[in-house]
């Protein structure tokens, strides 16, 4: 297997202020399903924004196609960048457009600044767009205004969108924070089906230890900026989770579709 990611002394600090993610090094293989947990204030999502470099690291390199993203600006890295799907908490869709437009937002990170500013979507970008939506389970919903859906299917539909710009790896912060339990299971259900059936590496935040352990070919545990555990979901044992969330134990959430009760309560 090919790494498509490597993180090498990734550290970051905002304004000069304490580290809030130290010496950070990982490699990332094409088609993974990693997980990362920690408790509030780990750095999950700064370590995400790392990536993408949607914030800039203060050391370190993090090579993607070969290309050091924290040596890149402009177009170069907005090239890059592309082929990073994103998927957020709250969605972030744009709720008085349609559900179909809105997958099809996915492209304009490719297309030419004319082209998108009219919207000129190929037609095979439209049959592709179509097909997704019928893959996430939203294919009558597609004419309807994107505000209009429930939350799991609001994030289906900013799945697709990330899937659509035809990303070789697709980050997702806290994509199921904001969800039922029921919704949550479909929402990583449809990640976890599309990372495999398409090769894309998925990495994933999440608060909810049974969802890691559920989904994750890998989970990574962070703890005040650093890596603590890095392996599969059998060899995170429950003395290891405990030890990550140690003093903060409300925060594991262990209350979603998981097979066990909260043991640690
Ligand atoms: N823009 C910022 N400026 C200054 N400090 C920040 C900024 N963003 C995050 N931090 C700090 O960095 C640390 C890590 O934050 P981060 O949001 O990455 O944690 P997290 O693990 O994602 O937490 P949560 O589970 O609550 O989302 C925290 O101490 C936070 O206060
Ligand atoms: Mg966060």
């Amino acid at each position: 297997m090919t790494d498509i990611l490597k993180l090498e002394h990734v550290s970051k600090s905002y304004d000069g202020s304490g580290k809030v993610l130290r010496d950070v090094s990982l490699h990332f293989q094409e088609g993974e399903f990693v997980v990362i947990i920690g408790p509030s204030g780990a750095g999950k999502s700064t370590l995400i924004r790392c990536i993408n470099q949607l914030i800039r690291p203060t050391e370190g390199t993090v090579l993607f196609n070969g290309c050091d993203l924290t040596k890149l600006k402009g177009r170069a890295l907005r090239r890059q960048q592309a082929e990073i799907g994103m998927v957020f908490q709250n969605y972030n869709l744009i709720g008085r457009t349609s559900v179909l437009k809105n997958v099809l937002f996915g492209r304009l990170g490719q297309m030419s600044a004319l082209d998108s500013l009219f919207g000129r979507y190929s037609q095979e970008d439209i049959r592709q767009a179509m097909a997704l939506l019928k893959k996430v389970g939203l294919e009558d919903q597609m004419f309807k205004r994107a505000d209009t859906l429930s939350g799991g299917q609001q994030q289906r539909v900013g799945i697709a969108r990330a899937i659509l710009q035809r990303p070789r790896l697709l980050l997702a912060d806290e994509p199921i924070a904001s969800l039922d339990p029921n919704s949550a299971e479909v929402v990583m259900d449809t990640l976890q089906q599309l990372s495999r059936d398409l090769g894309i590496a998925c990495i994933v935040n999440l608060h909810q230890v049974d969802f890691a352990r559920r989904y994750a070919s890998r989970i990574i545990g962070l703890q005040t900026g650093q890596i603590v555990f890095d392996g599969t979901p059998e060899a995170l044992t429950d003395e290891i989770t405990a030890r990550i969330y140690k003093g903060r134990e409300e925060q594991m959430k262990l209350n979603g579709a998981g097979t066990q009760e909260n043991v640690y309560a």
